[in-house]
């Protein structure tokens, strides 16, 4: 399958899942439901859960999306899809007026702007917390429960005090700060790079990948994650707002550290290529060819 077919055909598995993990029966609850598939379905690039379900065929299925097989990834889909969830929560909180002030999200108005600022906070809290109901109630019917259990822990440490919450805590007490590179590259790894390698970890190992290779796929998912920061960073100066779904300038009016701003655009840019061309030689060494495409993608996306 090209790269691009590729690349649909596991967002719309996704996207199915998330659809039928959304089914919430509610009646008192309809609004909150509404608002949390608000921003889950404002139209994503779904990066993460593809690297989740992307590792796990590289292991799994010796790099070949299973077709046949798509539809259950019984193992992996619940944790792409709990990933999705917790990435969307960390979007619309960063976005409220106390964090980021965003309007535009994923090319519609962000959660808050529409729902208000209550609404907008308990649905990233809704988001958060069902996302590790699906991944323990996975869990539990698994016959290799502790793997699983390890892997939710990681998913749990990357997305909490160690991991995307800290980073962005930091994020925000930099704001109007000088802060040098190794500050800045702390933030970028824990707010963004963290939940990205858990994201490949977690395939890798629900694959039954070796803890070498496990080892050896969270620093590539770290590398990747920084690369996918800057380049954020990046697209907040030269980015195309029908394109990124955001406008740009946030970091600016907020007086955010990031890299262009610390570095400028053209080392910026080097450092993301050759962030990418590292990730690709360690990729050489796997039946890989999805993830090197996806690598290359990514860095220069304009979305
Ligand atoms: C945006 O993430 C926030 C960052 C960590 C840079 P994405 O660029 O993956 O956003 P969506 O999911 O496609 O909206
Ligand atoms: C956000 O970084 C990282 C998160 C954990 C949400 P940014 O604040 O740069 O993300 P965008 O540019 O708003 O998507
Ligand atoms: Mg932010
Ligand atoms: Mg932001
Ligand atoms: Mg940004």
């Amino acid at each position: 399958m090209e790269f691009k077919e590729q690349l649909s055909e596991y967002g719309k598995i996704i996207n199915r899942n998330l659809y039928n993990y959304m089914e919430i029966p509610s009646k008192e609850n309809r609004k909150l439901i509404e608002v949390m598939k608000y921003s889950l379905f404002a139209g994503g690039k779904r990066v993460r859960p593809v690297l989740v379900l992307a590792t796990y065929d590289m292991f799994a299925n010796n790099g070949s999306t299973n077709k046949s097989n798509s539809e259950n990834y019984s193992f992996a889909m619940p944790y792409a899809c709990a990933i999705e969830m917790i990435h969307t929560y960390s979007l619309i909180h960063d976005d409220l007026p106390a964090m980021d002030d965003d309007d535009l999200r994923r090319g519609k108005a962000t959660n808050h702007k529409v729902y208000g600022e209550a609404l907008a906070i308990l649905a990233g809290d809704g988001l958060l917390n069902y996302a590790f109901e699906i991944m323990l109630e996975s869990a539990l019917s698994q016959n290799n429960m502790r793997t699983h259990v390890d892997v939710i822990r990681e998913i749990a440490t990357a997305s909490g005090i160690y991991g995307m919450i800290g980073g962005q805590a930091v994020d925000i007490e930099s704001e109007n700060k000088d802060i040098d590179l190794s500050m800045l590259s702390y933030i970028h790894h824990k707010k963004t790079a963290a939940l990205i390698s858990v994201s490949m970890k977690a395939g890798a190992v629900l694959a039954g990948a070796s803890d070498k290779d496990v080892k050896i796929i969270e620093k590539l998912g770290r590398d990747l994650g920084l690369a996918f920061q800057i380049r954020d960073d990046i697209l907040d100066i030269v980015g195309d707002k029908s394109k990124t779904g955001k406008n740009a300038g946030s970091d600016n009016s907020c007086n955010k550290s990031t890299y262009p701003k610390i570095v400028g655009l053209d080392k910026s840019n080097e450092k993301v290529i050759s962030l990418t061309k590292s990730i690709s030689s360690v990729l050489d060494n796997y039946n890989s060819a999805f993830l090197q495409e996806l690598c290359m993608y990514l860095m220069t996306r304009e979305s």
